[in-house]
């Protein structure tokens, strides 16, 4: 999943486009983007949706972000989209892998009430959204065998360090959320899922979206969030491995062969042992999927 976008799970026409986005993902949002009193009727409307475009053919994956375990909301919102069948679960304000594994039981027992298969709804974790959240990082590894992916925030982290910006002069994040990134990408890569890039909210500024994309996958992401379907092209075409890194890959790949599979090669006066193949092996594994 190159792109993910979010669509306020209250806006019927925010819905209707979304489809037509071209986002290999989008997150039905039940939880930051719908007013409190507007959560009940967000909750019947995505699950309208979802099953009006579930069973579609073509269509980007459907993941349902429901309010976190704190807010006493994660069950009702459970109760009334699981029945639809979403591909997957975005889950905020996850504190540590105990909580995955709280939702994995919630998520469990409604996938044996309405007869889905289980383990067929995916989850992927928002991870950093509190001071707390940061040292409960470590522990996702092996919390559910549904943990497909694992992003971060800035804001609602901002919120909770009461930080002015998050951002400086030059529209680069402060040191907390470059923390917050980077661990974020290493715990997923820990726990051998993938890493997720957070959004960009400045949905006017192309330039700025596309400098951040890249820095994303310079260090390691392979996709990112967006909060506007404008971001969704510029993400996608970030995030596809293009010709040339593919050939580069596959030409390294054939090196090692060549080699008889040796431990270290030299190829164009350049060293490339075990991290070099595996990363190649990573990428041309990116692009079957
Ligand atoms: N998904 C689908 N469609 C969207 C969209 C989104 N996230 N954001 C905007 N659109 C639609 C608009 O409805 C509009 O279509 P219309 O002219 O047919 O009504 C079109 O795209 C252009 O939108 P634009 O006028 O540029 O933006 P806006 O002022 O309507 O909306 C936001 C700006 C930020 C309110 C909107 O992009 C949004 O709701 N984003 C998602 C917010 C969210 O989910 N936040 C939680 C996660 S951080
Ligand atoms: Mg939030």
């Amino acid at each position: 999943m190159r792109s993910l976008l979010f669509v306020p799970g209250d806006s019927p026409r925010k819905l209707d486009k979304g489809i037509a986005s071209g986002a290999d993902a989008l997150l039905l949002d039940l939880e930051d983007a719908v007013a409190p009193d507007n959560k009940p009727k967000a909750r019947e409307v995505v699950r309208e949706y979802l099953a009006a475009h579930i069973g579609k053919p073509e269509r980007p994956r459907l993941f349902v972000r429901v309010n976190a375990l704190d807010t006493g909301m994660t069950d009702d919102d459970l109760d009334v989209v699981m029945p639809a069948r979403p591909d997957g679960i975005l889950f905020p304000k996850s504190q540590h892998g105990g909580d995955v594994i709280h939702l994995d039981a919630k998520i469990t027992a409604r996938e044996a009430l309405y007869d889905i298969h289980e383990g067929a709804t995916r989850i992927l974790v928002i991870a950093t959204e509190s001071a707390q959240a940061m040292f409960g990082l470590q522990n996702y590894r092996g919390a559910s065998k549904r943990l497909d992916g694992m992003t971060w925030g800035a804001e609602d982290l901002s919120a909770d360090l009461g930080a002015e910006t998050n951002r400086n002069e030059r529209g680069d994040y402060t040191d907390p959320y470059r923390l917050a990134r980077a661990q974020c990408l290493i715990a997923a890569v820990a726990a051998e899922v993938a890493p997720i890039d957070s959004i960009y909210p400045n949905f006017r500024d192309a330039e700025g979206l596309k400098r951040e994309a890249l820095e994303g996958r310079r260090d390691g992401f392979i996709g990112k969030m967006a909060i506007h379907p404008d971001q969704v092209p510029v993400i996608n075409e970030i995030y596809t491995p293009n010709a040339d890194s593919i050939a580069k890959a596959e030409r390294l790949i054939d090196a090692f062969k060549a080699a008889g599979n040796a431990g270290v090669i030299s190829l164009d006066g350049q060293m490339y042992d075990q991290p070099h193949l595996k990363r190649a092996q990573r990428l041309l594994a990116r692009v079957k999927k």
